[in-house]
């Protein structure tokens, strides 16, 4: 057998086990997404690589080298959805969504691409749930975000998750600022590398993301946004915090977090995970002011966050054996093969989820596959049985056999 092709590097096969825990968090998600006002959206796999460089920035590594994009047949530049926000706004002006009444509040789930070096917990292709609040620039609004994602973790029961809360301010504060870090950094510029040093001109708050050791020892000294924020911005934060206080939501302050996309303004904030190890970011977001405008909409405030479906299952570790069976079917008679269907139909239409032995050959073969299947009960049908129009039912947990009409085994079953 020569070796067949194998999944792109850094993306990866979901099995039936882990796929079912991933639907546990799925409608962990959705049903905490409904209890707090959110429908959902859904968006294309792909956009206009326009929606991406104007939304989340040029100075963001994502654009600068994790897009996956390419020219279509009709000479048109398309993008991999590496996010989920910039759609999202794409569609609120689309759609003139700023005529309904506001916030439109959307969730999403949907399947991301970046090119990054792929390592436990970090993929080329990841999904995320999300949820965009658009319309209002009230702090509650930014509570009610991070009070929803902290939720979804509580009711899904991830273990050692912690929050951090930063600030991005607003324009009247981020301007001097970014002239002041800027200064400082052109103090600095000898100790900096020449990736950090090119990219200081274009973002200078980028550089609080560096991972090198020369930049991070720069970027420690360097003033911060938390201390130079506007009256307006210190207000918007004020509310948040006492708005975190009010709900008991634990969190810790930080100056230094500002988050790879560039369009975050105020409330910027990050769940991580204990359990993930170097990857430990397991959820986050921020407000992002002048998104919607940026993409050709009315001014509009938006708030929301996005969290990582792979990285929720490997917190929560075990993923379990996969689904078990109600029943499962055992007719080992080839020349009793015609009543395989019916019997599954009946069973299947009472609700009850079923499977059969196929290809085995004997009755011993298929009673060890049910056990295996984890079959709370196997019907068998031998000719003694079909003879007689009935089945024999065995309790997989307690040994205890009994004879049923097959047309009550839907009801007896069920
Ligand atoms: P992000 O922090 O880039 O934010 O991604 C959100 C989450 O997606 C992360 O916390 C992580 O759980 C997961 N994630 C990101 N990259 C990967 C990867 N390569 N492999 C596995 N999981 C990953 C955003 O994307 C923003 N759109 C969030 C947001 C929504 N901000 C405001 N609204």
């Amino acid at each position: 057998m020569s070796r067949g092709p194998t999944a792109p590097r850094g993306t990866r096969d979901v099995l039936p086990e882990e796929a079912l825990a991933r639907l546990h968090v799925i409608d962990v998600a959705r049903g905490t997404f409904a209890a707090y006002g959110y429908g959902q959206i859904v968006t294309p796999t792909f956009e206009d690589t326009e929606v991406f460089v104007r939304g989340v920035g040029t100075s963001t590594d994502i654009v600068r080298k994790e897009m996956y994009t390419f020219d279509d047949a009709g000479g048109r530049s398309l993008t991999l959805r590496p996010e989920g926000t910039a759609p999202v706004a794409r569609a609120f002006v689309e759609h003139g969504m700023h005529k309904r009444q506001l916030p439109v509040k959307l969730w999403y789930l949907a399947p991301m691409f970046r090119y990054e070096a792929p390592q436990a917990g970090r993929y080329r292709e990841h999904h995320q749930l999300g949820a965009e609040a658009l319309g209002s620039d009230d702090p509650l609004l930014d509570v009610e975000a991070i009070a929803l994602l902290a939720e979804v973790y509580r009711r899904l029961d991830v273990p050692g998750v912690r929050l951090s809360v930063g600030d991005m301010g607003d324009a009247a504060s981020r301007d001097p600022y970014r002239a002041e870090l800027f200064a400082y950094l052109r103090a600095h510029e000898g100790d900096l590398p020449p990736e950090a040093r090119e990219r200081m001109r274009d973002n200078p708050l980028r550089l609080f993301d560096a991972a090198d050791e020369a930049t991070r020892a720069v970027m420690h000294e360097a003033p911060r946004l938390l201390d130079r924020l506007s009256d307006a911005a210190a207000e918007h934060r004020r509310e948040v915090l006492a708005g975190l206080d009010a709900l008991d939501i634990a969190y810790e302050e930080d100056g230094a977090l500002v988050r790879g996309l560039d369009y975050y303004t105020n409330t910027v904030f990050e769940f991580t995970c204990d359990r993930l190890g170097a990857q430990s970011g397991i959820g986050g977001g921020g407000r992002y002011d002048g998104l919607v405008e940026e993409l050709g909409g009315p001014p509009t405030p938006g708030v929301g966050f996005g969290t990582g479906i792979e990285r929720i299952t490997l917190a929560l570790g075990d993923i379990g054996d996969g689904a078990s069976l109600d029943c499962y079917v055992a007719i080992p008679d080839p020349a009793l093969r015609d009543r395989l269907l019916p019997v599954l139909g009946r069973l299947r239409s009472a609700g009850l989820s079923c499977d059969a032995g196929w290809g085995a050959r004997s009755l011993k073969s298929m009673m060890r596959q049910a056990a295996a299947r984890g079959a709370r009960h196997t019907v068998i049908i031998g000719p003694r049985e079909a003879a007689d129009g009935v089945a024999t039912v065995r309790d997989m947990r307690s040994g205890d056999q009994a004879q049923v009409p097959i047309e009550d085994l839907g009801r007896e079953l069920a």
